[in-house]
């Protein structure tokens, strides 16, 4: 089978992603009857940070221990990677010893050039542009929660970011409406935009984004990386805090979701993550049943 990466989600088709979002929901119902499923003994996963993580980092590496294999934790701050050693030089050896590599970084180049050079799959666990590991977790907590995605009507609210490209190829994979409110100069590059008229608008403010809305979701206003431009976000983002008032204009059964972590009285009011229709617990759960159903796929059926 041929080596599959999965850098961002159009690297597989809607079909494979719906088979992954499926197996997701089965993998979790075996973890909560603690049955025993270990299809990875003696597999090695590769977890490469340049960023900061809770979430990414304890869902991988409990993900691949559950499965019977184990996990590296590598740093720029510790290996080579810091020192300036080329990243294609590192793909060859790092791949040349372990069976998967996940890699969270900044410019999305990076995680391409490791790609083009890696013997074994890599998943993006966040670059600068794309997120699409916390879109897996995000389809199958709405399935759960309210069944299909597909001609749902989504609205981001906030930062053009990484989360909002993935949503942005999300509307595209899952067949869902996409409407993005965001400030004027936050707005997602045209690059992200361009192949997506059919199922993304952007829209002038969060009041209209929120109107009719299945599922509202926000992020933060400064993503790692941006942290010297938080003032000044806070001021252009003002009007685009997601709250009770702004749920009120969604449809009744509207669920809201973040990937996390959040911050109360920014992005969200005190008391959002509260409210009835939050599921950004099992959101974040999710990413653990999602990226096991992500690894049994990229390494069980479409490895070297
Ligand atoms: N949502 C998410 O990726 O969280 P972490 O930064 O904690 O991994
Ligand atoms: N947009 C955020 C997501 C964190 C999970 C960031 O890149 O920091």
């Amino acid at each position: 089978m041929a080596l599959r990466h999965f850098l961002t989600l159009r690297d597989l088709s809607s079909a494979e992603l719906e088979q992954i979002i499926e197996r997701a929901q089965e993998l979790k119902k075996l973890q909560h009857a603690n049955q025993v499923y270990q299809p990875f003994k003696g597999k090695v996963l590769g977890m490469i940070f340049e960023k900061s993580s809770t979430r990414t980092r304890v869902s991988f590496e409990a993900g691949m221990s559950q499965f019977g294999g184990s996990a590296i934790f590598l740093s720029p701050r510790d290996t080579q990677l810091g020192r300036g050693e080329p990243i294609e030089d590192s793909a060859r050896v790092i791949s040349s010893m372990l069976d998967i590599v996940m890699i969270r970084t900044f410019g999305h180049d990076i995680i391409e050039r490791f790609a083009a050079q890696s013997k074994v799959p890599v998943i993006n666990a966040l670059t600068d542009d794309h997120h699409p590991c916390q879109l897996l977790a995000d389809v199958q907590t709405f399935v759960e929660h309210r069944g299909s995605i597909k001609n749902k009507t989504v609205a981001w609210i906030g930062d053009g970011n990484n989360m909002c490209n993935s949503y942005i190829e999300a509307g595209h994979m899952w067949g869902f409406k996409l409407k993005i409110a965001a400030p004027q100069g936050y707005e997602p590059k045209p690059e992200f935009l361009k192949d997506f008229e059919h199922c993304v608008e952007l829209v002038s403010s969060a009041e209209e984004a929120a109107k009719n809305a299945d599922l509202i979701v926000t992020d933060v206003w400064a993503s790692m990386g941006q942290e010297e431009e938080q003032k000044i976000r806070e001021k252009a983002f003002a009007d685009y805090q997601v709250n009770e008032d702004l749920m009120k204009l969604a449809n009744p059964d509207c669920l809201f979701m973040h990937c996390l972590p959040a911050h109360r009285g920014e992005e969200i009011s005190e008391t959002m993550l509260d409210h009835q229709s939050a599921v950004v617990w099992d959101e974040a759960e999710n990413r653990l049943h999602a990226q096991k159903a992500l690894m049994e796929f990229l390494l069980l059926e479409h490895s070297k």
